[in-house]
């Protein structure tokens, strides 16, 4: 019992070996390959003789699983059945098998007989999709899935995402299962606009598959956060650097220009455009309520207004939006407005003070301050406000060129210069605390004044237009020197 027992027990053993004893005379090749979806696959049918060699009569067979795709005969006689790939598959040379626009449905055991030959090819199909066509506007965040198919056992992916830059990006994956894996990405910038490639890779079966794909971020070339500063009365000129063109976006698009004075303010739309899928842009101006133009020439893709003499009250935030598929991205400019007055107003007379008043129109950034400071003048005649204030009155009793600063990062991004007058400086012969210096130039020039005979009316209306020549500081030495030679 115990002998029959290990007899029985050797049985299976023994068929097995006769089993690949038989194999031996057949070839059997097990391939893997990896196909993208919407991509195509060549498989190989490896080892066989080239067509011209092949024995008369023979046959050659595509199959997946079951399903016979192709038969070949001798002297070139193909027929297809038709199949879930007919259409998208053909025979090469080689009797290779091409499949193209591939499916997730595509994976499978391929196989191609001839003779005793059958030569099995895995094809592993991977997708990869991305969120809104790969057409985003800035800032929105793109979400990729990837998606993979099998006959054989899935493996479990890694990951890994270069942007348009060759940059490696770590974005934030989840993979409930091993067919599906969500990517998130960052928000996007217009400069993330190119080819982006996702790498895949498995060590069981081996994968190594580069996939790439386009991403295209539509919006502003302007910076985040843009302040653009001009002194009252000046011509402004702001401009947004749409990046349709650079990036071929070639679909339509709309967009509008909104200005409100401040935040929660009420909102005036100035123009709104169309950008057509041929790059051509249209606007419409939509508002008289502001004295503003659109230049007649400027650089392509730019919406652009200027405004010729620009008031107080036009400061805020110009806001350019645009519109697609009813998503919209935006870009502001804070357009910020410097004015300068003086109470009591006209010239300054002698002993008397005016109080010269300069003022921004807000918000500003956090380190910004107004300085006022008299050109040429000593550190005791200039002033600076505290931080955000946007307001600065200084008393001063000094006349001659004034210039009011706006400092931000230590650089001056706008100054007023206000010239105070001096009052009929030949009949008061003002001016305590200018410097005199005992200049000989200002005693030789008061001395011209006096050699030259100028009668007194004259010399006054001279005195006059001199001191609104801006030459003050000059003007009052000559003046002193003339006063001191008259005592
Ligand atoms: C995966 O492929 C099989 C055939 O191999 C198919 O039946 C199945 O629908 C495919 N899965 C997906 C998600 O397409
Ligand atoms: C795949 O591998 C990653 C990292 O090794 C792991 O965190 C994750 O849970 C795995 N996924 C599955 C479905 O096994
Ligand atoms: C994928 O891209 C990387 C980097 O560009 C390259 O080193 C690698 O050889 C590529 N792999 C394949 C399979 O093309
Ligand atoms: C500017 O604003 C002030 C106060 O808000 C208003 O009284 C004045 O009419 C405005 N001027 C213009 C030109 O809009
Ligand atoms: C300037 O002078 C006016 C009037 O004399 C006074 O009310 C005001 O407070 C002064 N301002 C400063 C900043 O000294």
């Amino acid at each position: 019992m115990e002998l029959s027992g290990t007899a029985l027990s050797c049985m299976p053993a023994a068929l097995l070996l006769l089993h690949l004893g038989l194999t031996s005379s057949m070839v059997h090749k097990n391939e893997f390959q990896t196909g993208l979806a919407g991509g195509e696959v060549t498989l190989n049918c490896p080892d066989i003789l080239p067509e011209s060699q092949l024995p008369r009569d023979s046959v050659v067979r595509w199959k997946y699983s079951d399903t016979l795709l192709w038969r070949m005969e001798n002297n070139q006689r193909y027929w297809r059945k038709p199949n879930f790939i007919s259409g998208r598959s053909d025979i090469k040379t080689q009797y290779k098998l091409s499949v193209r626009d591939l499916k997730l449905s595509d994976a499978g055991i391929y196989t191609c007989e001839y003779g005793t030959h059958k030569v099995h090819t895995s094809l592993h199909i991977v997708n990869l999709k991305i969120s809104l066509d790969g057409h985003f506007l800035q800032n929105e965040v793109p979400e990729l899935i990837l998606t993979q198919n099998s006959s054989s056992p899935l493996p479990n992916l890694s990951i890994t995402l270069f942007d348009s830059n060759n940059n490696r990006v770590t974005p934030e994956i989840q993979n409930k299962n091993l067919q599906e894996y969500i990517v998130n990405l960052k928000k996007l910038k217009t400069m993330d606009s190119g080819t982006w490639v996702c790498q895949i890779h498995s060590d069981s079966p081996l994968i190594n598959q580069n996939i790439s794909f386009a991403v295209k971020v539509l919006g502003f070339q302007n910076p985040d956060l843009e302040r653009k500063y001009a002194t009252v009365d000046s011509t402004v000129i702001l401009s947004w650097h749409l990046n349709s063109q650079k990036i071929k976006w070639k679909k339509d698009f709309t967009g509008q220009l909104n200005w409100k004075q401040q935040e929660g303010a009420e909102s005036h739309e100035l123009l709104d455009f169309i950008v057509t899928a041929e790059g051509q842009l249209h606007e419409t101006k939509k508002s008289n309520n502001l004295l503003f133009e659109i230049p007649e020439s400027k650089p392509e893709s730019t919406i652009e207004v200027k405004l010729p003499k620009v008031h107080f009250n036009h400061s805020g935030q110009y806001q350019c939006q645009l519109e697609y598929e009813r998503r919209h991205a935006q870009r502001k400019i804070e357009l910020v407005v410097m004015k300068v007055s003086a109470n009591p107003a006209g010239p300054l007379s002698r002993g008397a003070s005016v109080t010269l008043t300069c003022q921004v129109s807000g918000p500003l950034a956090p380190d910004a301050y107004l300085s006022w400071e008299r050109v040429d003048g000593t550190k005791m005649d200039s002033k600076s406000s505290k931080q955000h204030e946007v307001k600065l009155e200084v008393n001063i009793s000094t006349a001659g060129l004034w210039s009011c600063h706006l400092i931000e990062d230590s650089d001056k991004k706008i100054s007023f210069h206000y010239h105070v007058e001096e009052a009929s400086v030949w009949i008061n012969n003002v001016i305590i605390g200018a410097s005199i210096g005992g200049s000989l130039l200002a005693f030789a020039l008061g001395c011209l004044c006096i050699i030259s005979g100028v009668n007194w009316q004259r010399r006054r209306q001279r005195a006059k237009r001199m001191a609104q020549a801006r030459q003050h500081l000059l003007e009052n030495k000559t003046c002193q020197c003339q006063h001191r030679l008259r005592k």
